[in-house]
């Protein structure tokens, strides 16, 4: 990392929120973070688990079809920030940034005060830093972003803060639920599923109705096998879902108490796939497409309406500045030069569809999950097609603590092991070893299982994505642009890509 000229990313962190910018009426912003999410939800048409409270929500919301994280690794990055992520993690899934500043959503709403509650799992924090922090950091995880009568009460105690400082607040709420705790916690179930459900030894969540389902009348998604210890997987993680919808039901009940439903605009989302095999940590949809829906209290705003649009994580930062009024403000070193397909506001989305286009696309970066799954990985999804570009392909693909010990994967183990079939679209062996290159025609083959890397009638379209790529990696300024069949040397205001003669093709000019 030593080589990366810092100064590349110094970003003047110059901005100035003025009264007159944050304008006449308060705006304000609540983010809803599900840690794991997916679409395990009535509002995205799952019939079998319930979330009364998320499908409430999303009635006076948009809700976007299409919105894709840029790293399929717990990334509260992706949407705290819009820089794509470079960064080394330090320990299981904690981050540890290069020394480069960034901006983060916190130093430019400098002036209104901010707030976490639940899994923070970013950093620095000189940058990322919130004027009232109920995290993991000062609490254990569970109570921060489990136990939602306690999240529900430290809601109330920033919402009173904030009104006796009469100013515009953030609130981020970072629920840890539906993530997993086998690895860590198995008393309580794969998912915690058990925690505060009030059974002996399990303790008591006030607010907490749980829910149970039967495993063999889950939805099963198309990337997980259909076993017993599969399904049973799958409905406990549903029982965890109903902590995280009732959850936001009451985070939402204080805003509303607080009197800030007409002037707070709302996120829910999620930071990358499901738990699964595919999902988390992975590039194909289930690890990259995520949940979100967006209520603005304005009046002209949509409300109850999907949206078709092709978005990014990325785009939340931006969208948050434009809700405050300080887009303009935001001034960058001229040598940074992020020329094309950049993070955008959403907030147009909300009032009104923008026309169809078949121009758009989403990006996403990943070096990382725990400290050992060193396995970067750059994407680009258009509407049609993904091209993923894996620079280690020679590597097994790596597997994080907390799904290896899950009913999920051990039984694809064992099935393995034992040469039994299993009912699952993959083999454990297509599933570790993956070609440099993987390009899909999503609308043919949403499974993503034909690989049509290198097909002569494609060879064009497959051409254009990854100079596209390319050109993305090199204006937000990746380390890995010239990865793995050149190493990139700095030129004055630019990098350079030499080629290593490694064998692999060089499709780097100059
Ligand atoms: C959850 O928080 C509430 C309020 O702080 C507390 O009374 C309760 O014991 C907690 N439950 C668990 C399971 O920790
Ligand atoms: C996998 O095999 C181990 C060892 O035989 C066994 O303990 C475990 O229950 C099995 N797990 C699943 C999900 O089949």
């Amino acid at each position: 990392m030593a080589s990366v000229p810092a100064a590349v990313y110094v970003i003047l962190l110059c901005f100035c929120v003025t009264e007159t910018v944050l304008s006449d009426k308060t705006r304000n912003v609540l983010i809803l973070l599900a840690d794991d999410g997916g679409f395990e939800i009535g509002a995205y048409l799952n019939k079998i688990c319930q979330t009364p409270n998320i499908d409430a929500l999303a009635q006076r919301s948009v809700i976007f079809n299409n919105a894709f994280t840029s790293v399929s690794s717990c990334s509260p990055r992706a949407l705290l920030s819009e820089r794509p992520s470079y960064e080394i993690p330090e320990g299981p899934c904690t981050w540890l940034s290069i020394s480069f500043d960034e901006r983060s959503i916190q130093v430019v709403v400098d002036g209104c005060c901010s707030s976490i509650i639940g899994k923070k799992h970013v950093g620095p924090a000189s940058v990322y830093k919130f004027d009232y922090e109920q995290t993991e950091e000062n609490n254990h995880i569970n109570q921060v972003g489990r136990n939602i009568t306690h999240i529900k009460l430290l809601a109330r105690e920033f919402l009173a803060n904030a009104k006796k400082d009469d100013k515009p607040f953030f609130l981020y709420v970072g629920f840890h639920d539906p993530h997993r705790c086998g690895h860590t916690e198995p008393q309580y179930g794969p998912f915690c599923e058990r925690f505060g459900s009030g059974e002996e030894g399990m303790g008591h969540i006030p607010d907490w109705q749980p829910w149970y389902y039967q495993w063999d009348e889950i939805q099963l998604p198309y990337f997980v096998q259909d076993t017993e210890p599969a399904r049973r997987d799958i409905a406990a993680q549903y029982t965890t879902i109903s902590r995280l919808d009732q959850g936001v039901a009451l985070v939402l009940k204080e805003l509303e108490a607080a009197g800030h439903l007409d002037d707070t605009l709302v996120i829910y989302t999620s930071d990358n796939g499901i738990p699964f095999p595919s999902g988390r940590t992975n590039f194909y949809d289930p690890g990259l497409r995520e949940p979100l829906i967006i209520a603005s209290p304005l009046p002209n705003a949509r409300r109850n309406q999907a949206s078709g649009a092709l978005v990014s994580l990325l785009d939340i930062m931006p969208t948050v500045l434009d809700w405050y009024g300080i887009k303009e403000q935001v001034e960058w070193e001229s040598n940074d030069v992020w020329e094309s397909d950049k993070p955008k506001s959403l907030l147009s989305i909300l009032e009104k569809e923008p026309p169809y286009s078949d121009d758009e696309a989403v990006f996403a970066s990943q070096t990382h999950h725990e400290i050992t799954m060193y396995y970067p990985m750059r994407a680009i999804r258009t509407r049609r097609y993904k091209l993923i570009h894996n620079l280690n392909y020679g590597m097994p693909f790596p597997i994080d603590q907390d799904l290896y010990v899950s009913p999920t994967f051990q039984d694809i183990l064992n099935r393995t092991r034992s040469k039994q079939p299993i009912p699952w679209y993959k083999t454990l062996k297509q599933y570790y070893y993956r070609p440099q290159w993987e390009f899909y025609d999503i609308r043919q083959d949403p499974a993503e299982t034909n690989n049509l890397h290198g097909k002569p009638s494609l060879e064009q379209t497959e051409a254009e994505l990854r100079e596209r790529l390319l050109r993305w990696q090199r204006d937000s300024r990746d380390p890995w642009l010239c990865s793995p069949d050149a190493v990139m040397e700095s030129g004055a205001d630019d990098a350079v890509c030499r080629s290593l003669d490694n064998g692999l093709l060089h499709y780097h000019p100059r």
